[in-house]
């Protein structure tokens, strides 16, 4: 599914198009959830100070943000800060961070505008320093009647910690409404997460080559296809957003169901005589 009014091929780099006009477009995917990993080693690699690769990081954020918003993309989702990093890191990478964000949304709030991106925030935002929750609510706020891409940053998000908040909320409304437990579904508890209004991720992208899903979306990624990739996040540009896709559009969804070339279905299962053992 695509934001097909708000499409803009025609800026994508000569590059990207070329593999925009690989993709077949009814198979496009409605939401692609980030990890941005590698900033660190990027910098390293270039025996520069870690911020410095933070710093080209969010670059990498805005080009693929665009990219996305041109190809009509309705849901992307970039995990930018989470609990953990929050807790974890020096104070003093933290603060930069935080800098860094509150930079980054002055300097490209209008850039959003001339995409048509809206900018929204999930994780336990109000544990953010004051003057930087401002600034992500003035950003919100500007971009909020935008109707092309919604960039969702992750920020002092944990999956753990929103499935907590989820049944904290859920619990209450039950309490609220005098109804009993054993009732809930799993809708209850979509409804109580963070992205309730959204679809789950279809595709999950990893920079930077580890194999793992570090507290993201541990919920709403249940069916979704995983792409990892040796590049470094400050490496990554609107055409690797691409590629990425071009790979997912190979794969066959199951769903828990039964895919092409399985194997075929034994119509009477009575039939079948079980091996002795
Ligand atoms: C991982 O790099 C990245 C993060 C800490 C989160 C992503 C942050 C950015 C892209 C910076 C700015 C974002 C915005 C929205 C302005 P790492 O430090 O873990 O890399 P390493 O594993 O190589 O050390």
């Amino acid at each position: 599914m695509q934001l097909t009014d708000t499409l803009r091929i025609h800026e994508l780099s000569a590059e990207e198009r070329a593999v925009y006009n690989s993709l077949k477009p009814e198979r496009l995917p409605e939401h692609v959830a980030i990890i941005m990993d590698g900033n660190g080693r990027w910098a390293g690699r270039r025996s520069l100070k870690r911020f410095l690769g933070h710093q080209q990081g969010a670059k990498s954020v805005q080009l693929v943000t665009e990219t996305a918003s041109r190809i009509g993309l309705p849901w992307l989702t970039l995990y930018a800060f989470s609990l953990e990093n929050n807790l974890r890191r020096p104070k003093a990478e933290v603060s930069f961070l935080m800098r860094l964000l509150r930079s980054y949304l002055e300097n490209n709030v209008q850039r959003m505008m001339d995409n048509n991106v809206r900018i929204r925030y999930i994780g336990r935002t109000h544990e953010l320093p004051t003057e930087v929750q401002d600034k992500m609510q003035w950003a919100s706020e500007t971009t909020a009647r935008n109707t092309g891409t919604t960039l969702t940053l992750a920020l002092n998000y944990g999956a753990r910690s929103e499935i907590v908040d989820a049944f904290r909320a859920l619990s209450a409304e039950l309490a609220r409404k005098n109804k009993p437990a054993d009732h809930i579904t799993e809708q209850d508890i979509h409804r109580h997460l963070y992205t309730a209004h959204m679809p789950d991720p279809d595709l999950l992208i990893r920079t930077s080559g580890e194999m793992r899903v570090s507290n993201y979306l541990l919920w709403q990624i249940a069916y979704t296809e995983i792409f990892v990739t040796d590049r470094l996040w400050p490496d990554f540009r609107g055409i690797h957003l691409l590629e990425a896709i071009a790979d997912f559009q190979r794969r066959e969804r199951r769903f828990g169901g039964i895919g092409e070339g399985c194997g075929e279905v034994e119509e009477d299962p009575a039939r079948i005589k079980l091996a002795a053992g």
